[in-house]
């Protein structure tokens, strides 16, 4: 059985540790009610358990008081004492799930635990699509981003898509997305005929104009059969040129007579062929200087160039704003590790920030790929700023790119907090209540902090603060006593 995240045990019985260890990844030990309301605030568990003869009053206020949202309230389990004055009616209209505890393996919690397992799971994939999309169109060809460029874009596609425009021209730089455009124009125009994609860069020009056009057996040496070329497997779907401004020059002659004509010869055949595709090309490359510099003809470039869909770079002040939602996006559809038991389903608020300041010169597709390093480094169920590493090449890590924003950042109350946390945790051996009651904070308050701060015992803390690599930093969470 895959496991909870987190569990909240308010008991002193082994038993019930035992199991609650057994169910989740992390369980939160509190001695009374007042502590555990304060850990279920700070660290949102699945479930939680009550052992004892507590009034089922005090469990209900126990939850709720610290929640904002009385929605994500967590699952709360009671296993009555023996001598417990209060009936399992009176704990049921509370909305506690009542589970007996003489049981040897507490088959009630176990039951609970795996419901709850199966909703969690089942809200993950069901999460906020909304919120990453502009609408179901966009949602339709997997388009992520609110961004106004995002916006723009989609009207254009909506636009051309709609029209009989053809060629279609699509530009922007490298990452951007070119290639989600052009199939999403494709699925708006013509969903259910072929979308076959050509890269102009990858091929030479005879190879590239035999693929494009066909040849006809005996047109070249080792030409031994006729072959159909890509522009009629496309029949009447979209021929998409990937990197045009890659194509030879001879070859962009062949197009613009293409573009003219709507037919085509095969490489050695005398038939013509009527091009019947929505021809759609895309370049990262800026064509008017291509056409300046003579290595793109101009008369093609003012043929493709009727309705251009321009992609943003995800740095501009238009895009920016889509960072976090690309990033949700591709923690959603990741598969990368999909075989882990708990999934990664967020990132830490400053995860988000460090991802926002970076000017991610792959744009999207860079982007995708720090999220799938990331879930892959992730040991919890939520991206920490220690998993994010942008050019694992470079070895430079993104947090310190030397932005005024992260400079400035050098002098914040939260880098100077983490450096107090991260030193009282090392000067007390790791010994949560003492580096608590050191912090003047309490252990729930701290818990919460060393995850925001993704600190962990066998890792730096901050420069100048180096912990012992003795024990795994998940001690932290574990539910024995200190
Ligand atoms: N708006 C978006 N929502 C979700 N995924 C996106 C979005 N834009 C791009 N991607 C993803 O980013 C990656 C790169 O996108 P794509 O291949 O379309 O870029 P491109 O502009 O064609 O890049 P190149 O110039 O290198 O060919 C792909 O994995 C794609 O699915
Ligand atoms: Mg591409």
């Amino acid at each position: 059985m895959s496991h909870l995240r987190r569990i909240v045990v308010v008991s002193k019985k082994s038993q019930i540790h035992a199991v609650a260890q057994e169910l989740a990844n992390e369980v939160f030990a509190a001695d009374d009610l007042a502590e555990a309301a304060e850990i279920v605030a700070t660290v949102s568990p699945d479930v939680v358990v009550f052992e004892g003869g507590f009034a089922p009053s005090h469990l209900r206020a126990c939850l709720t008081r610290t929640l904002q949202d009385p929605q994500s309230s967590p699952m709360a389990v009671v296993i009555p004492a023996p001598d417990c004055p209060f009936g399992d009616d009176e704990y049921k209209q509370a909305g506690l799930v009542v589970c007996p505890g003489e049981q040897e393996n507490l088959a009630k919690l176990r039951e609970v635990a795996a419901a709850v397992q199966e909703t969690a799971q089942q809200q993950i994939l069901e999460r906020d699509d909304t919120e990453l999309f502009l609408d179901e169109t966009a949602a339709a060809v997997a388009m992520a981003g609110r961004s106004p460029a995002i916006e723009q874009t989609l009207r254009m596609i909506k636009l051309v898509a709609a029209s009989r425009c053809n060629p279609i021209l699509i530009v922007g730089d490298t990452g951007t997305g070119k290639e989600v455009a052009a199939r999403a124009v494709h699925t708006l125009r013509h969903r259910d005929q072929p979308f076959v994609a050509v890269n102009c860069a990858a091929l030479t020009a005879t190879l590239l104009e035999s693929e494009l056009f066909g040849h006809v057996k005996g047109a070249f040496t080792g030409a031994d059969r006729d072959k159909t070329g890509l522009l009629e497997t496309a029949e009447t779907g979209t021929i998409f040129l990937d990197e045009i401004s890659e194509m030879p020059l001879e070859l962009q002659a062949k197009l613009l007579r293409i573009l003219q004509e709507r037919s085509f010869r095969k490489v050695g055949g005398v038939k013509d062929i009527e091009c019947r595709a929505t021809i759609i090309a895309s370049s990262n490359r800026d064509l008017k200087k291509e056409v300046r510099e003579k290595r793109f003809r101009e008369d093609l470039y003012y043929r493709l160039n009727i309705c251009p869909i321009l992609m943003a770079p995800l740095r501009s002040p238009e895009r920016r704003q889509d960072i976090p939602l690309l990033a949700q996006h591709f923690l959603k559809t990741s598969n990368i590790c999909s075989h882990r038991p708990t999934p990664v389903v967020s990132i830490t608020r400053l995860a988000l920030e460090a991802l926002s300041r970076h000017s991610w010169p792959g744009n999207v597709r860079e982007l995708r790929n720090v999220i799938e390093r990331a879930i892959m480094f992730e040991t919890t169920d939520k991206i920490g700023l220690s998993s994010i590493i942008i050019d694992p090449i470079d070895g430079e890590p993104l947090p310190l790119a030397p932005s005024t924003d992260a400079r400035r950042k050098d002098f914040s109350l939260e880098k100077a907090e983490r450096e107090l946390i991260a030193r009282a945790l090392h000067e007390t051996g790791w010994q949560k209540t003492q580096a608590a009651a050191l912090l003047g904070i309490t252990r729930a308050t701290l818990y919460a902090k060393v995850k925001q701060y993704n600190l962990q015992k066998d890792k730096p803390g901050v420069e100048g603060v180096s912990l012992p690599a003795s024990e795994p930093a998940e001690a932290l969470s574990s539910s024995a006593p200190c």
